[in-house]
């Protein structure tokens, strides 16, 4: 988006995130794992995340949860296979996964976010556990009000048990909440649920063809306080 928007989101008074990819850069744990050759941590991270994600879909049809610590290391596991990368790779790569980056302009933009008022919070596919270890390891344990893992309604997204979930936590209709993802199937599905929803479209990914429609499309969260109205 370019200039000041046109309008601002009104009645806003939560900001919720999408953890891995909009906060956290999960491209950060293969670039920095020192003996996963270079020319292969690209495809390593594509396929780990494609791969994480499908898992969650499956399992989610068939219901057959598991946490997102299993569901994250038998993604692994497949990309390590398929890319010919030894097994050995498999406990550096996951503890790094558990202190992921957070993108650079995060720290601010939640600080500034809470300066004004709102309340913020995590609503993320990831285990309890890996979400503490996040935000420890990202010094960011401060910064949020809630941080809210689906384990707690044992589906993944984009199941409305997610979603309500967090407006049940936060007590709040789904109205004045805005929430924020860089995956376009979880801005649409929120938004289809009836959040005001900011895709933070980092990836450059495409327009999903699914019901929903995200209220605004950002490249980076430093856009976002920008587009919230002022609390009433
Ligand atoms: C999440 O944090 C997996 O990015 C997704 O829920």
């Amino acid at each position: 988006m370019t200039g000041p928007p046109l309008q601002r989101l009104e009645g806003v008074r939560a900001c919720v995130f999408d953890a891995y990819g909009t906060l956290f850069d999960f491209g950060s744990a293969a670039a920095r794992a020192a003996d996963v050759p270079e020319e292969k941590r690209a495809a390593l991270t594509a396929l780990w995340r494609d791969k994480q994600l499908q898992y969650t879909w499956l399992r989610t049809l068939q219901n057959r949860y598991a946490d997102f610590w299993q569901v994250t290391g038998d993604a692994l596991d497949f990309a390590l296979d398929t890319l010919g990368l030894d097994r050995s790779l498999r406990e550096s790569l996951m503890d790094l996964y558990l202190g992921l980056e957070p993108f650079p302009e995060v720290p601010e933009v939640l600080r500034a976010l809470r300066a004004r008022g709102f309340r913020t919070a995590i609503l993320s596919n990831g285990s309890r556990a890996m979400l503490d270890a996040l935000v420890f390891r990202a010094g960011l344990a401060d910064a949020f009000d809630a941080v809210l893992s689906v384990e707690a309604v044992g589906v993944f997204k984009t199941h409305p048990k997610v979603y309500r979930y967090a407006l049940d936590t936060l007590g709040l209709p789904a109205k004045a909440i805005s929430f924020q993802s860089s995956n376009a199937w979880d801005a649409f599905a929120a938004s289809d649920f009836g959040m005001r929803v900011v895709w933070c479209n980092r990836y450059g990914q495409r327009r999903e063809r699914l019901p929903g429609a995200p209220d605004f499309e950002i490249r980076t969260l430093a856009e976002l306080p920008g587009l919230l109205a002022v609390i009433a």
